[in-house]
């Protein structure tokens, strides 16, 4: 099948309309054998639970082209694990790891001319979510619910890609409560996100960088991604919070450290930390690496590395987790699966 007429070496992040999604309804205790859809339009209650009190969660995870043609996705098992921790924590039906496996799957096949091709840089995007749909209007968890797999085209997260970006540190909006829910993937941490990202866009940053919301001392992470920083005697450090997503991306870069001989560090890193740093960086499966030139604190800019180009090691951490996922290389640690597209 021939591949969708896109300019695949210029994709933004951003929603291109595919063939189809999947939906799969949980009613009466179980979920159905699910549904193909090719209008990307859903119906629901106008009362259902999703609307009104933020009962959704997601995930995100990406499928690469390998030079022989064939599709493969990355970690797919942390990302179904991680959807149960999300929905459960929201009181929501989990999806078992296999119904979330096959599902994506048979998402990639139905969609398969979306793949970029090897080489193009980009990758096809899938987006699980699922819904409360039950129509409540009393605060309370929905009975039945909608888990939905779609996905889309695209190119690296930040415009930039691994041109290094700048940040500001945000202490006067937080994104997620101390005993909250920032440790998982739901909506409305995204939405509490909003307002900073915008702040700091409008001053000229490409994001923020969060602090613990508890005492603003320690790094959290930033909007969409974490924060890793290398320090002058070649530590990966990145913070440790139960306010944090656990980025699936930081800790396959945590494992690559360690094989490159670096010892790693996942502990609360302060903030006056920041100045002793070389390289700093987001990572997260849409950002990738995306290094980060200048780290703005109070009246303080910490800069790292030339300011245009990639850091040494951030650089290396960086071939070679793209390298296993495009496929390049032995993939040693098991991360990647096939997918079937015949
Ligand atoms: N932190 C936040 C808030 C995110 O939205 C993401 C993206 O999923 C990450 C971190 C990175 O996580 P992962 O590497 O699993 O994509
Ligand atoms: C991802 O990296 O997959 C995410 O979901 C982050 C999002 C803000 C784009």
């Amino acid at each position: 099948m021939e591949k969708a007429d896109l300019n695949w070496g210029e994709l933004p992040f951003s929603y291109i309309k595919t063939d189809c999604h999947l939906e799969y309804y949980f009613r009466n205790g179980s979920w159905d054998e699910g549904a193909v859809v090719a209008d990307d339009k859903i119906s629901l209650s106008v009362a259902a639970t999703c609307l009104h009190y933020g009962q959704e969660c997601f995930e995100g995870l990406k499928v690469f082209e390998a030079p022989d043609g064939s599709a493969q996705i990355f970690r797919i098992e942390e990302n179904a694990r991680r959807m149960i921790r999300s929905a459960q924590k929201i009181h929501m039906s989990p999806l078992p790891v296999d119904m979330f496996i096959d599902a994506i799957f048979k998402l990639v096949k139905l969609n398969k001319r979306f793949i970029p091709p090897h080489g193009s840089g980009a990758s096809l995007y899938i987006r699980p979510l699922i819904l409360g749909i039950s129509s409540l209007i009393g605060v309370k968890p929905s009975t039945d619910y909608l888990f939905m797999a779609m996905c889309t085209p695209v190119g690296p997260y930040f415009r930039t890609g691994l041109k290094p970006i700048k940040l500001i540190v945000e202490e006067d909006i937080d994104r997620a409560a101390p005993q909250g829910v920032g440790d998982v993937k739901v909506g409305g941490n995204y939405a509490a996100g909003l307002r900073a990202t915008i702040k700091a866009k409008e001053a000229g940053y490409a994001e923020v960088l969060y602090l613990d919301a508890g005492n603003k001392e320690y790094i959290d992470e930033s909007g969409p991604a974490n924060f890793f920083g290398i320090t002058h005697d070649d530590k990966y450090i990145t913070p440790d919070s139960n306010t944090i997503l656990p980025s699936i991306t930081n800790n396959s870069l945590m494992a690559i450290a360690k094989d490159m001989g670096l010892t790693v560090e996942k502990r609360p890193v302060s903030v006056k930390e920041l100045p002793n740093l070389k390289e700093a960086g987001c990572c997260g499966t849409a950002a990738v690496i995306t290094p980060v030139k200048s780290i703005t604190y109070r009246d303080e800019v910490y800069t790292y590395g030339d300011g245009e180009t990639v850091g040494s090691i951030s650089g290396e951490l960086y071939k070679r987790l793209t390298d296993i996922q495009n496929g390049l290389v032995e993939d040693k640690f098991e991360w990647t699966r096939k997918i079937p597209l015949g």
